[in-house]
């Protein structure tokens, strides 16, 4: 892989990938940034077949290698990023590797946070949730991260209605289509706006 100039970013995500794909998409060509790694706790991610179609190296590292208290992501991937991207990646983040990139590392969450947020609330889980509670309307959070589950600053929010006949896949579909949509512009400006 070609490295340039161009601000670096790093995926971590453990499952299908979707946004692991918009992402790799939208900077595709891009003349100031590139994903130069995907790296996932999960060897059997569907991600890593996207990686593969796009030639992005890919890192294993192990959950219990994330939560050794030593933990240091150039023992593994020696590339010093610009950005970390979560999406989708199940794994808490540990703290060495928020005191190595501080304010460097976002995450997507699928609900309006601070509702249905939290231990346990991922996938489908957070939309079972938000039916369950007769919500009127859903959406996506994009946040820095920091040492508790999806409590950092919050970026940016989209939301979208929700009709009395949608189940949690069809909420979780419309979710995911905000996502794909504002995600990488997302990383873009914040990347760009630093210089
Ligand atoms: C997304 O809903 C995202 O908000 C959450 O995990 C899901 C990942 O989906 N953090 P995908 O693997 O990108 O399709």
């Amino acid at each position: 892989m070609e490295i340039t100039n161009k601000k670096k970013i790093a995926i971590f995500a453990s499952g299908n990938g979707s946004n692991a794909l918009s992402i790799l998409r939208y900077f595709h060509s891009h003349s100031r940034v590139q994903v130069l790694a995907i790296i996932s706790n999960n060897e059997n991610a569907g991600v890593l077949n996207i990686a593969k179609s796009y030639q992005i190296p890919t890192y294993i590292i192990p959950r219990k290698e994330f939560e050794a208290p030593s933990f240091k992501l150039t023992d593994f991937c020696s590339t010093k990023f610009d950005l970390i991207v979560l999406a989708g990646f199940l794994v808490l983040i540990p703290a060495t590797l928020i005191a190595q990139y501080p304010n460097k590392i976002l995450n997507i969450h699928p609900s309006l946070l601070p509702r249905f947020g939290g231990a346990g609330m991922y996938g489908k889980h957070v939309h079972q949730a938000v039916i369950r509670a007769a919500e009127q309307e859903s959406g996506m959070t994009i946040h820095l991260v920091n040492e508790d589950f999806d409590k950092g600053k919050i970026l940016l929010q989209k939301s979208c209605k929700i009709e009395a006949t949608d189940t949690p896949e069809r909420l979780s579909e419309k979710v995911l289509l905000l996502e794909h949509q504002y995600y990488a512009p997302l990383i873009e400006s914040f990347l760009l706006a630093e210089g």
